[in-house]
């Protein structure tokens, strides 16, 4: 039933890092397919089982909500589905590929190239201006210094901070923190962006600031969008919602808009 995904890896890593070309045209191969993932933390004797057999499907170009209650299994979920981190067992294949046959190169290809973070607490480097840590990204890449620059500045206008480039993280409002964030999400023409609650620490009229930020994004790049919240208002704005309860999916539906 599932396709032997040898020939789509090959076309994948041999895109350029900033190629934005789609792996795959749009179609019936999901972006992301886990089967049965299971994540179990070993502390000591005890063990926590974070996810206990989660099968989801997310498309091209969708934009899903993941919602549950604190401890469900979210970020885990997140990390997981970013190559931060492996499931105990399980199959995950992204783009066709699976994940756990993957050396560390090409994993870590993957996650620098292909799929953006954006986080709660926006993590971005203190001492540096919202462009440098926007071009960060591209320093690994290996991009010149001259083409970090542009890029950046472009990333932050398209996130509404072209007037903010020199200012440093405690130079901007939080919401502004949280768009150099996006910013440098996006910095890489990832195909995939994975947001784990990123207006969790922003008040309501920032938070929905960010979330009309990422509609723009998804609706004008049609970029792929997995966004955890465990705000109904949140997840009511996208178009297919997952919840999760316990490490498990328990529900799954999708949005009227
Ligand atoms: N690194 C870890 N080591 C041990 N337990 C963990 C670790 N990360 C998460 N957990 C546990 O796994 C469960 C799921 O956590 P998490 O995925 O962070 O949930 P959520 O993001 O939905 O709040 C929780 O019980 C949490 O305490
Ligand atoms: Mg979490």
């Amino acid at each position: 039933m599932i396709q032997e995904p040898t020939f789509i890896a090959e076309v994948a890593m041999s895109d350029t890092p900033n190629g934005a070309a789609p792996l795959l045209p749009a179609g019936d191969t999901p972006v992301i397919a886990t089967e049965n993932l299971i994540k179990t933390y070993k502390m000591g004797d005890t063990e926590i089982n974070a996810l206990r057999g989660v099968s989801i499907q997310i498309y091209r170009g969708e934009m899903v909500a993941i919602i549950g209650p604190s401890g469900s299994g979210k970020s885990t979920l997140m990390s997981i589905l970013g190559g931060l981190d492996k499931p105990t067992s399980g199959s995950y294949r992204l783009d066709g590929y699976e994940i756990a046959r993957m050396s560390q190169d090409r994993l870590s290809d993957i996650r620098n190239f292909r799929i953006g973070f954006v986080f709660q607490k926006f993590n971005l480097l203190a001492r540096s201006s919202a462009e440098m840590n926007v071009a960060l990204p591209l320093v690994y890449a290996g991009v010149s210094s001259k083409e970090r620059s542009q890029r950046a500045r472009a990333a932050l206008e398209l996130v509404g901070l072209g007037d903010r480039m020199h200012h440093k993280p405690n130079e901007l409002s939080g919401g502004q923190q949280q768009r150099v964030a996006i910013a440098r999400a996006l910095i890489n023409n990832p195909s995939l962006i994975l947001a784990d609650e990123p207006t969790g620490n922003l008040d309501t009229r920032t938070g929905e600031e960010i979330m009309a930020l990422f509609q723009k994004l998804h609706r004008e790049q049609g970029i792929t969008l997995i966004l955890v919240t465990h705000s109904n208002e949140i997840a009511a704005q996208a178009k297919r919602v997952i919840a999760m309860r316990d490490g498990e999916v328990v529900n799954e539906y999708t949005n009227a808009h």
